[in-house]
């Protein structure tokens, strides 16, 4: 096995194993709409064996950051619609990478009448980015009643059921990075004293509930999920991830996912790579700071099935044709990564 063999994630049919991690590129409009853009961009980049799109919102709640997508309108179906037809025309495979991003937002992001919600009241230590008024603390977030829970996991399946009307291969639940499902999971951000709070289990019932809901819609084979244990992003923190994530991979591999995506932390007080193995029953993909050649050497080894690159593929939409001809990668220019407009987004050239 090498990287350019294809591959079967539960349902999901790879070319090759060469995965376009999800990335946020902020280049969607207003209305949190997938437009032309964003459709020449993913078809510039279909030769990866699977795009996980960026982080796309399972409802107006569920959006944080400046002009980031979502798939809760049906304007918004139709606009994804276009993209995954474009990708599949290329004989690519797309899944829809589902982000609710809890208290890490800004109400300047978000449209009128919707809220920043999140299991506990606590606000995040950190700030984010607003066109409208630069970088701002990010919101108070209300904490969600239990009556409410209910209704945030129905967000979860109705974006799997729109993302699969979309035309979109599977889905993809973002655990990681600060966001919803992570400040359930994490006891610094979850002081719930009810049934998802406190203990191991009352914390992950939220994610393992979303995920069944998620698989209930798109059968077996069709959704994965994406870890980063240990990961303090968006001032998260966990007493104890190891135990915390022992936990929660345990019950997943009782489920019917496609794979598991695990983020390497190689500073981090976890061994992410070694604990997904380790309590996942399913398939890995690996991410973080893989080289071509490193990620071929794993999977040549059968330590993962796949590897995701993000910011290679900002800069090289034909990764995969250049790893096959050994040419050189292009780099990326930081100073465009969330700017509005095709400069830095589509204008990358494939090799010549
Ligand atoms: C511009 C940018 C945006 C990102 N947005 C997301 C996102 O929406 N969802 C997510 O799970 N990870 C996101 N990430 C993390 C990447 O998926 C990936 O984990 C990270 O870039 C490390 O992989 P790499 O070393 O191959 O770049 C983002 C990374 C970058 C550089």
């Amino acid at each position: 096995m090498d990287l350019l063999s294809p591959l079967e994630l539960g349902a999901l049919r790879l070319r090759n194993r060469i995965v376009m991690a999800p990335m946020t590129r902020s280049r969607s409009d207003e209305a949190a709409m997938p437009n032309e853009l964003m459709r020449e961009y993913y078809r510039q980049r279909a030769g990866a064996g699977l795009i996980i799109t960026e982080g796309v919102a399972p409802s107006a709640n569920g959006l944080g950051y400046c002009r980031t997508p979502g798939i809760y309108t049906e304007a918004q179906v139709a606009g994804w619609r276009e993209i995954t037809d474009a990708v599949h025309a290329e004989g690519g495979a797309i899944v829809a990478q589902i982000m609710h991003v809890g208290r890490v937002a800004s109400h300047y992001n978000k449209p009128e009448g919707s809220e920043t919600v999140a299991p506990s009241a606590i606000q995040a230590k950190a700030q984010i980015y607003t066109d409208q008024a630069g970088m701002q603390d990010m919101d108070m977030p209300r904490a969600l009643t239990l009556e409410e829970i209910p209704q945030v996991i129905e967000e979860y399946r109705q974006a799997t059921a729109n993302a699969l009307a979309a035309g979109f291969d599977g889905v993809e639940l973002h655990c990681t990075s600060g966001y919803l499902p992570a400040q359930f999971l994490s006891t610094g951000t979850n002081q719930r004293e009810d049934a998802y709070g406190g203990s191991v289990e009352n914390r992950a019932r939220f994610v393992l509930e979303a995920l069944e809901a998620m698989i209930a819609e798109a059968g077996a084979g069709r959704v994965g999920m994406r870890i980063c244990p240990g990961n303090p992003f968006n001032d998260l923190h966990d007493d104890n991830p190891g135990e915390t994530f022992d936990y929660l991979l345990g019950k997943a591999s009782a489920l019917p996912m496609a794979y598991l995506h695990v983020i390497r932390t190689p500073k981090g007080p976890v061994d992410n790579l070694a604990l997904g193995r380790k309590h996942f029953a399913g398939r890995l993909m690996g991410n973080e700071s893989f080289s071509l050649e490193e990620a071929d050497a794993a999977v040549a080894a059968g330590e993962l099935e796949a590897v995701s690159f993000g910011r290679a593929f900002i800069a090289n939409p034909d990764l995969v044709s250049r790893w096959q001809q050994k040419l050189p990668l292009a780099e990326v220019d930081f100073s465009t990564i969330y700017t509005p407009g095709p400069n830095g987004y589509t204008s990358y050239p494939n090799a010549a």
